[in-house]
């Protein structure tokens, strides 16, 4: 049988790029502003030497960064794929290890990609959910119940991408036991965990788990997208086999810059994004209290996207579509992350922007209220 393969529409995609452009306020994108080259000279001393080859062409990732990679998750090269980013790392797994018919067990409320890309593939979703009454908390003991022997992958991201919420090593063990009984690798997608306010270790060690990651997010080298895949050594072959009919290879260019930032100035980098998201997430808790009437939130363990709960009964994209037509506000809607009654909050961006965003917000809310109650 021949399997004809259309892309899903990714709608927060979507929503970003048409959007953004025209936003006054972006309370919407889950990155840090990028390092400019001269803070990248600061950080790291590199530049390009001139008689850098253009031409050269690293298939298995460039030597700098998986020796940089060994180093951080305490692992040899060969269990290292280095890829376009998270994206395509995520891709890699997903072609690599499920197939028509399978079932994955994916967190809900989540990121979108991250069950259209499998369910593109001919896999079955099954949800797994993390509800804001529990803190977003993934619960284990409903993950037994979702198991079958169908059972191939079971996702999540750490930190949760849309709540910010951390998920500790003792409950990613217990999940990845569970899931191995079942036959089931466990995916942990952890672009955002070195957010984490105070610092994690990744979860790349216990059996049975995976891990993917770039530099796009937190490192501010979102224009490089490197990205990689931390995975036993039998499951990285088969995923750099993989690749190769995806991008082949990635730009050595970016994997090499990226790997003098994180050999060098890891810890810095990391500090840098800490002092503007502890600010703005200052900014974030202040107006959340003032406004209880109007959201709840689960306030998150770091990062810089939260995922609060509104009080008015309206559609999450039809109020983060008000939001921007009246306001020039931009939010991501909740539904986008599978998930009704929230919107998905950003703080990334400037100081000023933020508090001015949040106070448009107010008025907007406000006045889906007042329509709303008239
Ligand atoms: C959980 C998660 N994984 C992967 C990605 C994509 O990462 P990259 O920019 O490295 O491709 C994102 C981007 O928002 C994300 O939130």
């Amino acid at each position: 049988m021949l399997l004809v393969m259309h892309a899903p529409r990714i709608d927060l995609f979507e929503w970003l790029l048409q959007n953004a452009p025209n936003a006054t306020y972006n309370l919407a994108f889950s990155n840090i502003y990028g390092l400019t080259v001269e803070e990248y000279q600061k950080y790291t001393d590199f530049t390009l030497p001139k008689n850098f080859d253009l031409g050269s062409n690293a298939q298995y990732g460039a030597h700098e960064l998986k020796e940089t990679l060994s180093v951080m998750y305490n692992c040899t090269p060969d269990n290292i794929v280095t890829t376009t980013g998270a994206s395509e790392a995520n891709f890699l797994v997903f072609s690599s290890l499920l197939s028509q018919g399978d079932e994955f067990i994916i967190e809900q409320p989540g990121y979108q990609p991250m069950w259209l890309t499998p369910e593109m593939l001919g896999a079955r979703r099954i949800n797994w959910p993390r509800k804001f009454e529990n803190k977003f908390r993934v619960d284990s003991e409903t993950l037994s119940s979702l198991i079958t022997e169908k059972t191939k992958l079971v996702v999540l991201t750490n930190l949760h991408n849309p709540s910010g919420v951390l998920t500790n090593q003792q409950t990613i063990k217990t999940i990845a036991e569970i899931a191995e009984e079942g036959g089931a690798y466990v995916l942990v997608d952890e672009i955002f965990l070195d957010g984490s306010y105070s610092k994690k270790p990744s979860c790349f060690g216990i059996p049975n788990v995976l891990v993917t990651s770039s530099a796009t997010k937190i490192y501010g080298l979102g224009g490089h997208h490197t990205g990689w895949i931390i995975a036993p050594e039998g499951i990285a072959a088969q995923c750099q086999r993989m690749k190769a009919h995806t991008t082949g290879a990635s730009s050595s260019i970016s994997e090499i810059m990226t790997a003098h930032l994180l050999k060098n100035a890891r810890d810095e980098v990391i500090k840098r994004f800490q002092k503007h998201a502890t600010t703005n997430r200052v900014v974030v808790k202040k107006w959340m209290t003032q406004h209880k009437d109007l959201l709840k939130w689960v306030e998150p363990d770091g990062g810089i996207v939260c995922f609060p709960k509104y009080s008015l009964n309206v559609p999450s994209v039809v109020l983060c579509k008000h939001l921007f037509e009246a306001q020039k506000i931009l939010v991501n809607p909740g539904a986008y992350f599978n998930s009704e009654g929230f919107i998905r909050l950003s703080f990334g961006g400037d100081k000023e922007t933020l508090q001015s965003g949040l106070e448009a917000l107010t008025n907007g809310l406000q006045d889906v209220h007042r329509n709303h109650h008239s």
